[in-house]
């Protein structure tokens, strides 16, 4: 991705707004994305796959903030929702039911209801019990599910164990085995409507062989399918795209829609691809604030005012995400640790790493966290989660205002009535 976060004579900019200003306005720790980023990142995902049919459906998860769930509706993307309130958050921008698909091995009979109610595309359906809920549920509501199957095709992808899914020893998906039989029973039932297949191997992957891998698992599946006279509209290759926090290479897109090309040519299929951190990863920094300047006879900490409960990749992948100082400042390099305020030896933003000279009261940017880093985010420690800003040229705009201690406390207590404590 074209960088839209720059360092310009020893300050860090987001497009033309100095993050410094950004600070100055809306304090620390906050989110900064780069509008221009996210909608560069989408229409090079859609100019690679010119000539495919496809449906780009976002993945909400990544990041759910309703000014840039509007803008990617602008640009024409579709959804991947897991559960009512990513739905919610839809409806309230007016995003089109019929571009939305849900995943997840756990949706409740509430959150099919909802989803029925809406009129979305299709479930993606992880389980023969499910199957069975989607089909009561819309027996009960008079309505049509249409559906597809998560298939698990135990594809193997280099990434890191807690977000590789397309394992047979992983939750995720039925077994190509077991669809087919799934299948026939779907295509009996009058309430449900077979659309397609799906299936999500993993995420931050690297590599498109298992991409291509996967698509070539569900043709095959499709094909014997539509021999038994079950025909499918769409191919859910689900999301996964790698992307560059350090050193890594950035996925290739155009690889990816070439084989894609080659093996949809001439087929009946849409494609529906389901990218989350691929759109929006790149496209955001945490800023926060060094507190304190810690050394011991072992180590030299930087302590900044956001930690874990805002940015939680660190912890709990071991992500590596650069940090930088917003103003560069005279004086050595020094190997510390980024930490932050919270009481868990884990609530580093970057270990041994090699930084220009920082002290109290400098500004530091946590580079590549537009992806799963909001989102992720809690209230431990009680901590309001931070704030957040969309920068457009020269404009940087409030799109969520910091959370309040006050925000934290209205949900518990002694007032809350019903059936709470006295
Ligand atoms: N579709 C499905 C069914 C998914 O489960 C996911 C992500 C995606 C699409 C989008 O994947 P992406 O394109 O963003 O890789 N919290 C972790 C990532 C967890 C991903 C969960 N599923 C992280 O921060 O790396």
């Amino acid at each position: 991705m074209d960088s839209f976060f720059s360092e310009q004579a020893g300050e860090w900019f987001c497009e033309a707004v100095p993050l410094a200003s950004i600070a100055e306005r809306f304090g620390t720790p906050t989110y900064v994305y780069s509008q221009a980023a996210i909608l560069g990142q989408f229409r090079r995902l859609q100019g690679a796959l010119e000539g495919v049919a496809a449906l780009i459906c976002y993945s909400v998860k990544a990041n759910s903030n309703l000014r840039i769930l509007r803008l990617l509706r602008d640009a024409g993307a579709g959804f991947d929702i897991v559960s009512a309130g990513e739905l919610a958050r839809l409806e309230r921008i007016g995003a089109d039911p019929r571009q939305v698909v849900f995943s997840g091995v756990g949706k409740t009979a509430a959150e099919i209801d909802a989803a029925l109610a809406a009129g979305i595309l299709m479930f993606n359906v992880e389980s023969a019990e499910e199957l069975g809920l989607i089909e009561a549920r819309a027996c009960h509501l008079d309505r049509l599910a249409g559906i597809s199957l998560r298939i698990n095709p135990d594809v193997e992808a280099a990434t890191h164990p807690y977000i590789a899914t397309g394992r047979a020893i992983h939750k995720f998906g039925v077994p190509p085995e077991e669809a087919l039989a799934l299948y026939r029973r779907a295509a009996a039932s009058p309430l449900l409507r077979l659309r397609g297949l799906a299936c999500h191997i993993g995420s931050q992957i690297l590599q498109v062989d298992p991409f291509a891998r996967a698509l070539d698992e569900m043709l095959e599946l499709a094909g014997r399918l539509r021999a038994e006279g079950l025909e499918l509209d769409y191919l859910d290759l689900g999301g996964g795209y790698g992307i560059r926090y350090r050193r890594e290479e950035p996925f290739d897109f155009a690889r990816l829609a070439a084989h894609l090309r080659r093996r949809l040519e001439g087929s009946r299929y849409r494609l529906i691809v389901e990218p989350g951190r691929a759109l929006v990863g790149e496209a955001g920094v945490l800023l926060a604030r060094v507190l304190y300047v810690k050394r011991n006879p072992a180590k030299r900490f930087i302590v900044v005012d956001a930690g874990m409960s805002d940015l939680l990749r660190p912890a709990l992948y071991g992500s590596q995400h650069e940090v930088v100082p917003v103003r560069r400042r005279a004086g050595p390099a020094h190997r510390a640790d980024v930490v932050g305020p919270i009481c868990e030896t884990a609530d580093f933003l970057a270990q041994d790493r090699e930084l220009p000279e920082l002290a109290g009261g400098d500004l530091v940017a946590i580079l590549t966290a537009g992806a799963y880093g909001y989102s992720l985010a809690s209230n431990y420690n009680s901590r309001p989660r931070p704030a957040e800003v969309l920068v457009d040229g020269r404009t940087a705009r409030p799109i969520r205002r910091r959370e309040t201690v006050e925000d934290l406390l209205a949900t518990e207590g002694d007032q809350i009535g019903g059936d709470a404590p006295r």
